[in-house]
């Protein structure tokens, strides 16, 4: 089996389709200066699903499609067909803003879209066109329920907090959570990205959102969550379900981060945090068959030290401190989280 320096397999695949988004939320958005993918560059649906093919040969079994907002790319549903026609996914997925679920959800859920994560960082249609710069919260919600009508659960809600943002807000998505029977994920700020204003005092560790979850609704650590998923899982005392927290800066999960990224331009990125990617589509349109792309995926991931969240989580923690700045990134928005 194909394992990094780490002894990490490649298990999940996360493949953006875009880099484009119609919301311009200021953790993800880049500054002057980025380049946009050029249309030409764009990887084709067919070129995706060739390289799917081979990741899954390596051993990836889960697929999320991403973006910038995934949900923008043309006919999304032909590229979830022919990703479910390959054998060995057991899981296909798609992290998007929501604002065209509700047009979109039955479409995708019929080529075999298995279910959605949605990003909603406030409940309030004024702050959420601020963070959003100018979404419309009730396509959201549109969204969120079309979902859940057409077969896509459990459908995952992500809240990214921000310290005087939306921090205000958890206990609020909490109760909206419990009560329309969503699953919601919490995320940490991170400092994905160059053009963040990241800084510590923004973050809302982990620590803190569950005390103030547990005031209100008392959680449980829930058993037999999956070890590598970024997310850990509580479940509410009194049987409503579970909520999740995804605290890459507090509590990095490198040590199981089997999750290999494809940009919309067909580069393999082997962290979130990486300065570049590794270029398959050259490869791809260079005439390259299956087993030398998949010899080259296979040199790039045996090769693999990456864990960058430990590094940060270590230098926050010593007397240098940590600048966000120090490094280039590739941007959020091109590694769709
Ligand atoms: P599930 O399959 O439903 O568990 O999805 P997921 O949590 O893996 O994917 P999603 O796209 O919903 O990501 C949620 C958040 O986790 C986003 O903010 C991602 O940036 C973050 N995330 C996902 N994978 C990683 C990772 O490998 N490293 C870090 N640092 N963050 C990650
Ligand atoms: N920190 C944490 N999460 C982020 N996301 C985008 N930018 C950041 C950031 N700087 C989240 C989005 C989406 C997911 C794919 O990544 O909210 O839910
Ligand atoms: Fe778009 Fe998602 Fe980035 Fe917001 S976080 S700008 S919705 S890709
Ligand atoms: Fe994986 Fe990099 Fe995230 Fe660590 S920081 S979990 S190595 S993507």
């Amino acid at each position: 089996m194909l394992v990094d320096s780490l002894n990490r397999p490649i298990r999940d695949l996360r493949i953006s389709v875009t880099d484009r988004c119609n919301y311009r939320c200021s953790y993800c958005m880049p500054g002057e200066g980025y380049e946009w993918i050029e249309r030409s560059e764009i990887l084709s649906f067919e070129e995706i699903a060739a390289l799917a093919r081979i990741f899954v040969r390596l051993g990836a079994a889960k697929i999320r499609i991403t973006g910038g907002e995934p949900l923008l790319r043309r006919d999304l549903e032909r590229l979830v067909e022919q990703l479910s026609e390959i054998p060995g996914i057991r899981d296909i997925c798609v992290t998007t803003n929501g604002s065209l679920l509700a047009r979109l959800a039955g479409r995708l859920a019929a080529a075999g879209l298995r279910r959605v994560n949605v990003s909603l960082d406030s409940l309030d249609p004024e702050r959420f066109r601020r963070i959003t710069q100018n979404g419309e919260l009730r396509h959201v919600l549109d969204g969120l329920f079309a979902a859940r009508r057409a077969g896509l659960g459990p459908v995952k809600l992500n809240t990214v907090v921000v310290r005087g943002v939306n921090d205000d807000e958890v206990l609020d998505m909490v109760d909206f959570a419990r009560s329309h029977g969503f699953s919601l994920r919490f995320i940490e700020y991170m400092d994905a990205g160059n053009a963040t204003d990241w800084q510590t005092r923004k973050l809302v560790p982990q620590a803190e959102i569950l005390a103030r979850i547990h005031q209100k609704f008392p959680l449980i650590e829930a058993s037999g969550a999956e070890a590598s998923a970024p997310a850990t899982a509580y479940e509410f005392a009194d049987g409503a379900g579970s909520i999740g927290i995804i605290p890459s800066v507090s509590a990095p999960f490198c040590r199981g981060c089997n999750r290999a990224r494809l940009t919309a331009d067909g580069h393999l990125v082997t962290c979130l945090f990486s300065d570049r990617g590794h270029d398959l589509k050259g490869l791809l349109r260079g005439g390259a068959g299956e087993e030398r792309i998949a010899g080259f995926i296979e040199s790039v991931w045996f090769c693999r030290s990456d864990r960058y969240s430990e590094e940060r989580f270590a230098a926050m923690n010593s007397d240098e401190g940590y600048q966000a700045a120090a490094r280039r990134k590739i941007e959020m928005i091109r590694l769709g989280g």
